[in-house]
């Protein structure tokens, strides 16, 4: 049954004047790329791997950048490339104009940067302003030279509580679990201060009240921006300014308190000082340069903070993310998202997965309730139902949206990574969320039947094992498949490029007086309307059908202007 993928056109390529990168100065470019951009997260780790280490690299992902041109994406983010340790898979930094060896060079950075524009994707890069590595040569040397020396300034050294300072300055909790606060030795070996880390010891925070760390931060922007990127995925936006002498919070669980309470270590509001000097900076570059706040807030309100029009473009939404596959509360996240937005201007952006949480097609697996971190995998066939339809639903949403990698594929989270493959920061530390982001990490299927499928070369291995199923996953053998998520995917973009009433926006109309569990709404502009249909219940479901089918989920036929909606399925239709 092919039926489901009629009247996709294959995506196109840009024109040349609205090209990034050195075109995207044109007078030409289009004002906003971003407010309805596509953007998806490469993994460097997990993508491709060039040179047969298991470990992806920078020229693997360049060499498959034509891939993601063919999928219709507008661009790319990826996460961290810089050298660094890896106590937290690069988000430890202890070089921020360096690539790690084991990603390649800053040749191999600027040819891939180069090769996407070339392609017209936009490149934005991770940068890790919270927190540096321990290998930082600035936390190496204060470590080196004691107490007193201005290079503790830079982070937030302080002396322990206690009659011999044997317990730590307060008593905030890491989100890795433990104590934030690591004791560390004097030159002389004796015990000396502590300092403060909110993820893993490994990451010691900045103190954003010193003028240096500041500098710095904006001297890697501009050295980044020379580069030629497109935007910055800002890590843990939210956690740069602590509340001032660094308050008890009292009890205990805090993790638990995380997004929904306002902490004394995040979302605190002198972090906007910050991104409106940022913003000065983004706006001296040609081609609209992007910041895009990763802040977890308790409100989608507060998220809409980070993105006034002189702060940052775009702030993920992580309420979205977090909702389960229930009609009412996603249309209340929805409203409550463009509302929220609204009267700042920003445009709204959806997300399902990255590489923090378990993979949609794994979440909705599993009964609702039950958080974004999970360790079982559930039905996978009613999981892989519900993340098409809600893929679908996504990207017919008003605003940008963000696909992590291998979601077009449907891949689930690998579930039962053996304890000895983990390599996640939050496991060993035994967080409450029981650290599984290993399970979403796992390196993608392109071809094959044997492991690394062409993510790497043939017999090679791959830095987290990827199991036998994934042979039928591959783009290899879901390319050409009109039933295949992938060719979904593919239709889905490059609709949502042709159809005048996708894309940018900032409203949809819903439709009432449907059976319950069904979403529908209708984006109506002067050059064409849209509508989009969603059953989630789990029955099929007969309502009027509203126009000619563009693309569904799973096979809905309509039959004398009604249409059987299956269950968990979701319908585009053009009005
Ligand atoms: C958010 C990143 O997405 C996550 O992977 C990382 O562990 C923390 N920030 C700390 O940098």
């Amino acid at each position: 049954m092919t039926q489901y993928l009629t009247d996709a056109s294959r995506p196109v390529a840009p024109a040349a004047d609205t090209a990034p990168g050195a075109a995207a100065a044109s007078a030409a470019e289009p004002r906003g790329w971003w407010r309805d951009a596509v953007i998806y997260q490469v993994y460097p780790r997990s993508f491709a791997d060039s040179d047969g280490d298991g470990m992806g690299d920078l020229p693997g992902i360049r060499s498959r950048l034509p891939y993601l041109r063919a999928l219709g994406v507008d661009a790319v983010w990826l996460s961290p490339f810089y050298a660094s340790p890896q106590a937290d898979a690069g988000y430890d930094v202890a070089d921020y104009r360096a690539i790690d060896p084991m990603f390649g060079d800053l040749h191999d950075a600027d040819a891939l940067i180069r090769d996407a524009h070339g392609l017209g994707l936009r490149v934005i890069v991770d940068l890790v302003p919270n927190h540096s590595s321990d290998q930082h040569e600035w936390f190496k040397r204060a470590l080196r030279e004691g107490p007193g020396s201005p290079l503790r300034e830079r982070y937030h050294f302080r002396p322990g509580k206690g009659e011999d300072g044997e317990l730590p300055p307060n008593d905030w909790e890491s989100i890795f679990g433990g104590p934030a606060w690591t004791r560390t030795n004097n030159p002389d070996g004796t015990p000396g201060e502590w300092y403060l880390h909110l993820f893993a010891p490994q990451q010691p925070d900045f103190n954003w009240e010193n003028r240096a760390v500041a500098d710095e931060f904006r001297s890697i922007l501009r050295f980044w921006l020379d580069m030629g990127v497109d935007g910055f995925r800002i890590d843990v936006a939210h956690g740069m300014v602590k509340a001032a002498g660094l308050p008890d919070i009292g009890g205990h669980d805090q993790l638990k308190l995380l997004g929904h309470d306002v902490m004394p270590f995040f979302d605190q509001d002198g972090v906007h000082a910050i991104y409106r000097e940022w913003r000065k900076i983004l706006d001296e570059y040609p081609g609209e340069r992007i910041g895009v706040a990763e802040a977890w807030t308790p409100t989608v309100a507060r998220t809409a903070n980070y993105v006034r029009p002189d702060e940052l473009h775009q702030a993920f939404n992580f309420q979205y993310l977090g909702t389960d596959w229930d009609a009412a509360a996603l249309r209340e996240v929805i409203d409550v998202s463009l509302d929220a937005m609204r009267p700042v201007g920003a445009p709204a952006t959806w997300v399902l997965s990255n590489h923090d949480v378990t993979r949609h097609a794994t979440r909705f697996a599993n009964d609702p309730g039950l958080g974004t971190q999970l360790r079982t995998p559930g039905d996978r066939a009613l999981g892989l139902r519900r993340a098409r339809a809600a893929s679908l639903l996504m990207l017919a949403l008003p605003g940008s949206a963000y696909v992590y990698q291998g979601e077009e594929l449907g891949l689930p989270d690998v579930t039962d990574l053996p304890d000895e493959a983990r390599q996640d920061p939050a496991f060993f530390r035994g967080a409450g969320q029981d650290g599984f982001r290993d399970g979403c990490r796992v390196p993608i299927p392109w071809s094959g039947t044997e492991a690394p499928y062409g993510f790497g070369p043939e017999g090679g291995a791959s830095w987290l094992p990827q199991p036998a199923e994934w042979a039928e996953l591959s783009v290899e053998a879901q390319t050409g498949d009109p039933n295949s998520t992938l060719e979904m995917y593919r239709s889905a973009l490059a609709v949502r490029r042709e159809h005048p009433a996708l894309g940018a926006g900032t409203a949809v109309t819903w439709v009432d007086g449907l059976p319950e569990g069904v979403l529908a709404f209708r984006r109506d502009t002067a050059e064409g309307s849209f509508a989009c249909t969603v059953n989630l219940t789990a029955e099929a479901v007969r309502i009027p059908a509203p126009g000619r089918v563009l693309l569904s989920s799973a096979p809905a036929e309509v039959v004398d202007g009604a249409v059987e909606l299956p269950s968990d399925c979701t319908v585009w239709w053009a009005v």
